[in-house]
C-alpha cells in the first residue's frame, strides 16, 4: 500500500473529505490505526501524560519522544507519521527548530513534524519547509503555552477571533501543509476552514474541520476519570483491560492458570 502524503491532504481537502488522525505512541495501536486505514497519526508531546504520566507536556523532552517516534514509524507502513516538537525544542529560532526537527526524521522516522504557534512561529516554519520538512502547525490553545494562556481555556472567542484567524493565515502563508485548530468556537474554525487551502484538524474545534484528531486513550476510553468536553469515548478499554488483569490475577491465584494446555510436557 501506498504511503499519504502531504499532497493527498490538501487533494481530499479539495474533494471535500474529511478525515481523521489519531495519536499513537506505541507499536501495537500504530499497527491497528494503520490497518484500519488511519491516514496520519500523531506522536504528540501528549506523549508526557498519556505515556510518561507527568502532569502536564511541558515536561517531556527530544530523548523522551524519539523512542516512540522510532516505535509508530516502525509499525506503520500507510499512514504520514508526524512527530511533535516538543516544548523548548523550538522556540529559540530556525536553528534550532531545524536541528530538533532533522533528529525527529533522521533517528524517528517520522515524515512532517508539528510545532505551537501562530504569526510568531512563521520563521521557523519557513526555514523547515525550506529545507523539505512538511510542518503541521497547531494553533487556538496550545497546551506548551499553558500558564501564558491562564489554563485549559477555549480561545479566538469573541474579539480574539481576527488575531486567531490572522494566525491561520501566517501559518498557511508560510509553508504549513496542515493546521491543528485547538479549543476554540466551531464558527471560527469554520471560518478558518473555508479561508485556507490548506486541511484544518480540530480537537474542540466543532464539525467543520477538514480533518478531526483525539488522543487515541481518550478515543478508545483507556484513560480513567473526566474527559474535556471534546473527547468522545469509542470504547471502555480501562474496563476492558481491569476485567483481563482481574482474571488473570484470580485464576492465578486459584491455580486455574496455567492449564495442561499452557504447559510444555517432557
Ligand atoms: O500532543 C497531542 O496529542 C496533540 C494533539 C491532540 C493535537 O498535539
Ligand atoms: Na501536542
Amino acid at each position: 500500500i501506498k504511503r499519504v502524503r502531504i499532497a493527498h491532504l490538501r487533494e481530499a481537502k479539495e474533494r471535500g473529505e474529511r478525515w481523521p488522525m489519531l495519536t499513537s505512541y506505541d507499536q501495537y495501536s500504530a499497527a491497528v490505526f494503520d490497518e484500519i486505514g488511519i491516514p496520519v497519526l500523531l506522536v504528540g508531546d501528549s506523549a508526557a501524560n498519556n505515556v510518561y504520566g507527568y502532569d502536564t507536556t511541558l515536561r517531556v523532552d527530544l530523548d523522551e519522544m524519539l523512542p516512540l517516534v522510532k516505535a509508530v514509524t516502525r509499525a506503520t507502513s500507510r499512514a504520514l507519521v508526524v512527530a511533535d516538537l516538543p516544548f523548548g525544542t523550538y522556540e529559540a529560532g530556525p536553528a534550532q527548530a531545524l536541528e530538533s526537527s532533522v533528529r525527529l526524521m533522521k533517528e524517528g522516522g517520522a515524515q512532517a513534524v508539528k510545532l505551537e504557534g501562530g504569526q510568531r512561529m512563521r520563521p521557523q516554519i519557513e526555514a523547515l519547509t525550506h529545507a523539505g520538512i512538511p510542518v503541521m502547525a497547531h494553533i487556538g490553545f496550545t497546551p506548551q503555552s499553558e500558564h501564558m494562556l491562564g489554563g485549559y481555556r477555549v480561545q479566538g472567542r469573541g474579539e480574539a477571533a481576527d488575531s486567531l484567524v490572522a494566525d491561520a493565515r501566517a501559518v498557511c502563508e508560510a509553508g504549513a501543509f496542515a493546521v491543528v485548530l485547538e479549543m476554540v468556537p466551531g464558527q471560527v474554525a469554520k471560518r478558518i476552514t473555508h479561508e485556507l487551502a490548506i486541511p484544518t484538524v480540530g480537537i474542540g474545534a466543532g464539525p467543520d474541520c477538514d480533518a478531526q484528531v483525539l488522543v487515541w486513550q481518550d478515543m478508545a476510553g483507556l484513560r480513567p476519570g473526566r474527559t474535556p468536553r471534546f473527547v468522545k469515548r469509542y470504547a471502555d478499554l480501562n474496563t476492558v483491560l481491569g476485567k483481563a488483569a482481574r482474571a488473570f490475577a484470580d485464576e492465578v491465584t486459584s491455580g486455574a492458570f496455567p492449564a495442561a494446555e499452557h504447559t510444555f510436557q517432557q
